[in-house]
């Protein structure tokens, strides 16, 4: 019989991945605690090593990076195969005692100041995005006055309903609970004539008396302009962050600005900028910036958080609004969904960093709840 080499031991499996670093904090996986369970099993010739490990975003990218560099550490110990699987536990904002929804771990604005700039459509599909990456998500339509939720998710004419006369329950499509002015209304397309104070009530009560359960991710899409409703919310509950769309054109960004103004007076971080219908490529492959050149990067700047992304003009971005399947859903291979897809990995590592240094840059950050098994799409 040959000497073998020495057997892959479950300790010598942690010591080598104790090496491993996590590419979205830049430390270990073991120091951050993100290790869930080691198994070692005999093959015929070699040994199976079965890992389980921790995100705390739901992230493809940081997932495909981990399993690269788990290979890399373990194949040199004589393991031919690797299990992996994955735990997601995402890191959670801050709540406060009169938090009006405690089980949401992560409250993200969805803004602009400008009108048409693509806030619904890109809030409709982030919260896809979020949703198809493992993560449960709400989407809750901030804007009284001109929703779109029911029309870019296919629910025209749904209603809500009450078991205890008290909670309302979200529609849900697509795996992600939604809730919209909309959705109460006869005629969704009707404009609700509402003042300041009614504004402030009907959506402090989307937020406490809708039974959004538990939720990793609450998206919300706020109105054109810069008033109450970004106001009220900032009163009421403790936001993880927003997100400010713009377009490309300089000349036109002067709202966008003052919304991330208003954030600042706020105290609402703001966690990146997507510039929306930033160029168009037409059938012969070639790139038009139909509407200049800059917007997001200015945008970028002045807020001083990252662009996360450019979403080309795409006719089935809106053709699929339209038809109640926004594109992440309907054409996930399409430009515009990869696009979106990658701005929320992106939106999701920066959220866990942020929630990781504020916690003491220590072992990982970890959200309440129970840990689920991340399905992988
Ligand atoms: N990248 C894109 N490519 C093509 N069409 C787009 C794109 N983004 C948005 N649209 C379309 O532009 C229109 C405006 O988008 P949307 O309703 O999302 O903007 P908004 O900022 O929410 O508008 P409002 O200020 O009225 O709330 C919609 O018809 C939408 O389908
Ligand atoms: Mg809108």
């Amino acid at each position: 019989m040959s000497n073998s080499p020495a057997k892959p031991t479950v300790e010598l499996v942690r010591n080598a991945l104790s090496a491993v670093l996590d590419p979205t904090f830049e430390r270990p996986l073991g120091e951050l605690g993100l290790i869930e369970a080691i198994e070692v099993e005999p093959l015929d010739s070699g040994m199976r090593v079965k890992l389980r490990l921790r995100l705390v975003a739901p992230s493809e990218s940081h997932k495909a990076r981990i399993e690269t560099e788990v290979r890399k550490a373990l194949f040199p110990l004589g393991v031919q195969e690797i299990e992996l699987a994955w735990d997601l536990n995402v890191s959670t904002r801050q709540l406060t005692g009169e938090d009006p929804v405690p089980g949401v771990k992560n409250v993200l604005l969805v803004m602009s100041g400008k009108g048409g700039v693509g806030k619904s459509t890109c809030a409709a599909n982030l919260a896809l995005a979020l949703q198809r990456a493992g993560a449960r998500v709400g989407l809750l339509d901030a804007d009284v006055y001109g929703p779109s939720v029911p029309t870019m998710f296919g629910l025209e004419g749904g209603h809500p309903t009450s078991g205890d006369g008290v909670h309302i329950s979200p529609l849900e499509r697509f795996g992600v609970k939604l809730m919209s002015i909309g959705f109460l209304v006869e005629d969704s397309k009707q404009a609700v004539v509402w003042r300041g104070p009614m504004l402030s009530t009907a959506l402090t009560q989307f937020l406490k008396d809708v039974d959004w359960g538990k939720l990793d991710y609450l998206v919300l899409d706020l109105p054109p302009g810069t008033g109450d409703v970004a106001l009220t919310l900032a009163q009421k509950v403790k936001v993880t962050g927003a997100v400010v769309v713009t377009t490309p054109q300089e000349v036109a960004l002067i709202d966008v600005y003052k919304a991330v103004s208003m954030c600042e007076k706020l105290s609402i971080p703001i966690l990146g900028v997507i510039e929306n219908m930033s160029y168009f490529i037409d059938t012969a492959g070639v790139r038009h910036d139909l509407f200049g050149k800059g917007g997001g990067d200015k945008i970028a700047e002045y807020a001083k958080a990252p662009l996360l992304g450019q979403i080309p003009i795409e006719q089935a971005v809106r053709e699929c609004g339209d038809k109640g399947t926004p594109i992440v859903q309907a054409e996930p291979a399409s430009a515009s969904a990869k696009a979106f897809n990658d701005i929320a990995d992106k939106l999701v590592r920066g959220i866990a960093i942020e929630q990781w240094k504020r916690s003491g840059g220590g072992k990982a950050p970890t959200g309440e709840g129970p840990t689920r098994l991340k399905i992988v799409r």
